[in-house]
């Protein structure tokens, strides 16, 4: 049976580059670390020349017990932005790509005894996205690690980093559950579903062939998941048993539901026009960098619900696997993303790489019901409209779409594009990053730029992917004017934004950039180094804005202050 045990406790860390992935190293110049960890977690929120570059990891263990011919792996949720990984000085794997999980099968490279595994993070990649945006790339192993052993025969662990078990769940009463089975052939899958008080509402069975599965699990006149109105969960064990032994087990929560987004009406949850209004986010706080822990994240979250927000953009990457679990259970619905943003190089390497993430993004994720859109870019006519470009695209958007026929696609784009421009029909829905009011035009602006956007595009949904304005808490004005980084100004655009957008329905999605102020080496403006703060919130989670409370007034049922 499947063992999994954290892994995030006696690493050494040296933040240089060498051979140091040998057996025989001198580990005095190493500093015990835990994980998560960032080597970017002071420099990176203050500084524009912050480290980048390749930097080690190394931990030295005993040999997991596994039943005979048993596997032996550990899983990365995320390590940034190129890994390599060694064990007892022999390279095992690489993975590139800073956001998404992958796995390392160790099983052959173990000796009886104690053993030693090297791992190299480097965050100063050319040819792996992101190569240039608006945040901080950090560098490090910054969420968990994982130990898991399993017998020979299980639910196959994918290079794409998902663990090979895909579940589609229908209105009309029943899920489709497929996937793969590495070790043998002839084993049975067994699905059990249980509603949210554990009683059994639906089960199945099917033999495997080849390796893979695939069986239908009748679940008669499912509780539907309602975004934040009611956001039911069921839970799926899928096991795998050979000749009558139960080998391995996996267990998912799911989430009944169906929706359309309609160039008028906007987004339309189970037959129930829900607007979709609120943030986008990035993974990082003061101090911390992108390390964060579980009771960062849920704070996070928290934070975001009481806003009275129910949606997130989940910007510009893929975000830890708790996030989306926590997005599930509140009922979140969410744009996904892959970090292809701001610029693009025509060459192999990164059409291969964009290729590889978001393959892991939509196979690693395919089973939350939360996910409502897989963004497939962000702002790429930054770096220039070309041929190029839109092939690139329009090859994620057929990929995204055969990897999940049952979501739909998006693209965040600057600005305005031009009428007929291809950014604006490639994918399935689109949106805006709009900050007329912050870097240019005023705040009245944005009403007739959201009639234009729905008039020039009558039957594509239109979304506003970002709108934002900074605000640093120090600065304060009885008379705001624009681009005076105070608190009132910040406030003064989102109340006219929060009223055009209130009015016009067919936005069939809203995200106020930001969430919470966050890491941006490059930036220094309004006084403060290292940062954007366009967040509801400060990037130390401390101080709520006067906007918070602003959106408060306006999406949450709960709108008093609690003191
Ligand atoms: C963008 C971009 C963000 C950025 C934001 C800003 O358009 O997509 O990553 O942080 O604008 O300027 O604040």
């Amino acid at each position: 049976m499947r063992k999994t045990q954290a892994w995030n406790n006696n690493w050494q860390f040296i933040k240089t580059d060498g051979d140091f992935y040998n057996i025989e190293i001198d580990e005095s110049q190493f500093e015990a670390v835990t994980l998560p960890h960032t080597w970017n977690n002071i420099d990176g929120q203050s500084t524009v020349d912050y480290y980048k570059g390749k930097c080690w990891y190394r931990k030295n263990f005993e040999k997991p017990v596994v039943e005979s011919e048993g596997r032996i792996l550990i899983q990365f949720e995320a390590v940034a932005q190129v890994a390599e990984v060694y064990v007892n000085g022999k390279f095992v794997v690489e993975h590139r790509g800073g956001y998404s999980t992958f796995f390392a099968d160790i099983t052959e490279y173990l000796v009886e005894g104690t053993n030693n595994i090297s791992v190299s993070a480097d965050n100063s990649s050319k040819d792996v996205y992101p190569q240039n945006s608006d945040f901080t790339f950090y560098g490090g192993i910054y969420r968990p690690v994982t130990l898991i052993t399993v017998s020979n025969n299980h639910f196959s662990f994918d290079q794409d980093g998902s663990d090979g078990v895909f579940l589609t769940p229908n209105v009309n009463g029943y899920v489709d559950v497929a996937g793969f089975v590495a070790g043998q052939n002839n084993g049975k899958v067994i699905c059990k579903i249980s509603d949210s008080l554990g009683t059994l509402a639906g089960t199945g069975e099917i033999d495997v062939h080849h390796g893979q599965f695939q069986l239908n699990v009748s679940v008669p006149n499912p509780h539907l998941w309602q975004g934040v109105e009611d956001p039911y969960l069921y839970t799926a064990i899928v096991e795998l048993s050979v000749a009558g032994v139960i080998v391995d087990s996996l267990s998912y929560r799911i989430g009944f539901r169906s929706y359309q987004i309609d160039p008028n009406k906007g987004f339309i949850l189970n037959g129930i026009e829900t607007p979709l209004r609120g943030v986008a986010k990035h993974q990082c706080r003061e101090d911390k960098g992108i390390a964060v822990s579980y009771a960062d994240q849920i704070e996070d979250m928290e934070l975001i619900a009481e806003m009275g927000a129910n949606t997130i953009r989940l910007a510009h990457y893929q975000h830890a696997a708790m996030t989306y679990d926590l997005s599930d259970e509140m009922g979140m619905a969410l744009w996904a993303e892959i970090p292809f943003t701001t610029v693009f190089e025509p060459s192999k390497e990164c059409r291969d790489n964009a290729t590889s993430q978001m393959i892991e993004l939509v196979r690693q994720n395919y089973n939350h019901p939360s996910i409502i859109v897989w963004g497939i870019g962000n702002e790429l006519s930054l770096g220039g409209e070309s041929e190029a470009l839109y092939d690139e695209l329009r090859a994620l958007n057929d990929l995204t779409h055969t990897l999940d026929p049952t979501r739909l696609t998006a693209l965040a784009n600057a600005s305005i594009t031009k009428l007929g421009a291809p950014l604006r029909s490639i994918t399935d829905v689109i949106g805006y990053n709009q900050y007329l009011g912050w870097y240019n035009g005023t705040i009245e602006d944005n009403a007739a730029w959201m009639d234009q956007i729905h008039e020039e595009d009558p039957n594509i949904p239109v979304g506003i992917s970002e709108y934002g304005a900074d605000s640093v808490m120090k600065w304060h004005s009885s008379e705001p004017r624009k681009k005076d980084y105070t608190e009132e100004y910040q406030a003064l655009y989102h109340e006219g934004n929060v009223k055009y957008i209130t009015d016009r329905p067919f936005l069939w999605a809203t995200h106020v950039w930001n969430m919470f102020d966050f890491a941006a080496a490059f930036r220094d403006e309004g006084g403060s180094v290292g940062r954007n703060n366009k967040g509801m919130v400060t990037f130390d989670r401390k101080t709520k804005k006067e906007a918070f409370y602003l959106y408060k007034a306006y999406w949450s049922k709960d709108k008093f202050v609690h003191i």
